[in-house]
């Protein structure tokens, strides 16, 4: 059986960069605050009105085709992990095909918040074991500055924007997806969600004038959940797959907070120099940030390195991915 292999990998940050020193000027916060209790340094927020998830979502993939030497119509599928779409419908994964020519290709959006891009990377390798498909394209992209409040000190310091892009394509060598465990528990949204926009409670002045269109976070209880669960199914997939601190070469942990990152790590047994961590720059881009770590450490990888991708996050959804890399440094450098 072949078994789905990461081929090329690329993301996507808006220009615009807002420091914690920026923030401080419009909130009461520090960068003392924001730094000890999250890692978090800056992040990029797209401040151009006409720009959305979708236009991030297009220059990730464009670059992931030009490093892989392929067309967009050469694209079968395209899954877009992500709670910013553009719409309600139609999905941003039909905007993005669109917007970029890829005439071939069918695909949807997968809505799982933080374990976004784990849950299309485990739904998308399926489509290449079964030998359906030969390419498909996972993003991870969401625009949390368009759902977060900004007089919200205990939210806005966190978030950002971005993307990121992986090719799948089938390989009969031992690497690829090896392996992964998922798990939800809707009972989460109480701690974590949204409140307005959806069925249950449509757009009126009423959800406008209380700001139920933001980011809804008891930042406490979903860490307590974060940090338990994150580190459990990451140790669990290690138990399961007979890896131990020594074999496993990088931990991917979704990029939320510093401190939940390191109880990941320290529960797997592994020191930080095989953690990958870009917090302090983009802080948490939401189904974007484990795209953006392989996007960021790519260089470094090795064919055979064996990955442990994890995450946290609203649902609550939570995961870990077994990935054995596919290939030396960069395809064609960055
Ligand atoms: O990716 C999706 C999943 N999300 C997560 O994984 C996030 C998990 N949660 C967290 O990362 C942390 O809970 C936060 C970073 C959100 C908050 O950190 P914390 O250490 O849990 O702080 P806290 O909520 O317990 O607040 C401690 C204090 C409070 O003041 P008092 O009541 O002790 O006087 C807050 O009002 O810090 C205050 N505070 C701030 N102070 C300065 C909250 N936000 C800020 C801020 N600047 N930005």
């Amino acid at each position: 059986m072949a078994r789905a292999a990461i081929t090329a990998v690329a993301g996507y940050l808006p220009d615009n960069i807002v420091t914690n020193f920026d923030l401080e000027k419009i909130i009461d916060t520090t960068d003392e605050w924001i730094t000890s209790r999250t890692g978090i340094k800056q992040r990029h927020l797209e401040n151009d009105p006409k720009k959305a998830t979708s236009d991030m979502c297009v220059e990730a993939v464009k670059l992931l085709c030009k490093k892989r030497g392929i067309t967009p119509e050469e694209i079968d599928m395209l899954i877009v992990g992500t709670v910013t779409p553009d719409y309600v419908f139609p999905s941003t994964s039909n905007l993005v095909c669109a917007k970029l020519g890829a005439k071939n290709a069918w695909g949807y959006d997968l809505s799982a918040a933080c374990s976004g891009f784990l849950y299309g990377l485990s739904t998308g390798s399926q489509f290449i074991e079964t030998g359906r498909y030969k390419k498909v394209v996972i993003v991870g992209a969401d625009m949390m500055s368009r759902i977060i409040d900004y007089t919200d000190r205990t939210t806005c310091v966190i978030f950002g924007d971005g993307a990121g892009a992986v090719l799948l394509e089938p390989t009969t060598d031992d690497c690829g997806v090896m392996d992964f465990m998922l798990f939800a528990d809707g009972n989460g949204c109480t701690h974590l969600h949204m409140k307005a926009g959806g069925s249950l409670n449509p757009a009126s002045h009423e959800t406008v004038d209380n700001k139920m269109h933001y980011v809804y976070q008891e930042g406490q209880a979903v860490f307590k959940h974060a940090v338990y669960n994150m580190a459990e199914v990451s140790a669990k997939i290690m138990e399961k797959n007979n890896l131990t601190a020594e074999t496993v070469k990088w931990l991917a942990a979704h990029q939320a907070n510093k401190r939940i990152i390191d109880a990941t790590a320290s529960r797997m047994g592994i020191g930080s120099e095989k953690v990958m961590m870009n917090i302090e720059r983009y802080g948490n881009t939401t189904a974007g940030t484990i795209p953006l770590l392989l996007w960021d450490y790519e260089k470094q990888l090795k064919k055979g390195d064996n990955i442990i991708l994890s995450a946290f996050g609203g649902g609550f959804t939570w995961g870990a991915v077994y990935l054995k890399w596919a290939y030396d440094g960069s395809v064609s450098g960055k």
